[in-house]
């Protein structure tokens, strides 16, 4: 798969963002498994990294963890006592993501785990300073739902690929979609903009962010 960028994440990214080899050894496995381009870029790792710092973020769960490029980027900026739990339906996914981050410097910071999210969330009962949703797109507001009851009083909930692949800007980019993820995504950035004691707004990369936080 072909990852797609504009020309300002391209120019963040040269200007701003330094890869590791760890995930260079991550981008490669998804390469070979064809897989490459679902992960985020450098450039909304390195976004997600940030806001980590930002918040002041001890505790992430991630929803979607693929081979675990993105759940890297986070538990790098998390402080030496600092967790992720990361969730990922996928067996081999799962399986994948174990090998890749056993052996890396931050890998006692990485909780992943197998299963379906809803369920998986459910099971959960700390209240995470950031949350990072990217897995199946229909269940995205299921997955709101719970992120809007669950945050930390100064996280931060950031939804990736809110454009849902051009569709929600009228953008045709060949990728298809269906009635329900368009449904799903529409309700999850409107939800997103009118909840009441939270304020949205979205990073435009070339898959759209949707970040929201506490706020009148
Ligand atoms: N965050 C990753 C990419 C995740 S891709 C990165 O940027 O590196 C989306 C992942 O969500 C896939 O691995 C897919 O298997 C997983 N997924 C799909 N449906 C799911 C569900 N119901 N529960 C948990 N994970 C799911
Ligand atoms: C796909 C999923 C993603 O989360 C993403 O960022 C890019 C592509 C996909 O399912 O094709
Ligand atoms: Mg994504």
């Amino acid at each position: 798969m072909l990852r797609h960028t504009t020309k300002s994440e391209e120019y963040i990214r040269k200007t701003f963002v330094h890869e590791s080899e760890d995930h260079k050894r991550i981008a490669e496995a998804l390469q070979a498994d064809g897989k490459f381009g679902i992960n985020v870029g450098p450039f909304e790792g390195h976004t997600l990294a940030f806001f980590i710092r930002l918040v002041r973020a001890r505790t992430v769960v991630e929803v979607g963890t693929l081979y675990g490029y993105s759940t890297l980027w986070m538990a790098r900026a998390l402080p030496a006592d600092g967790k992720i739990i990361s969730l990922e339906k996928d067996e081999s996914h799962h399986r994948r993501a174990s090998e890749l981050l056993k052996n890396v410097d931050v890998a006692d910071k990485i909780d992943l785990r197998c299963g379906d999210a809803v369920e998986l969330l459910n099971q959960i009962t700390i209240k995470p300073d950031l949350i990072f949703i990217d897995a199946n797109k229909p269940a995205y507001p299921a997955y709101l739902d719970w992120a809007l009851k669950n945050i930390s009083d100064q996280g931060l909930i950031i939804g990736d690929n809110t454009f849902l692949f051009g569709h929600l800007i009228g953008e045709d980019r060949g990728e298809g979609t269906s009635p329900k993820a368009m449904e799903a995504m529409t309700a999850f950035n409107k939800r997103a903009a009118s909840e009441s004691g939270f304020v949205a707004t979205m990073i435009p990369t070339w898959e759209g962010m949707t970040l929201i936080t506490r706020g009148a």
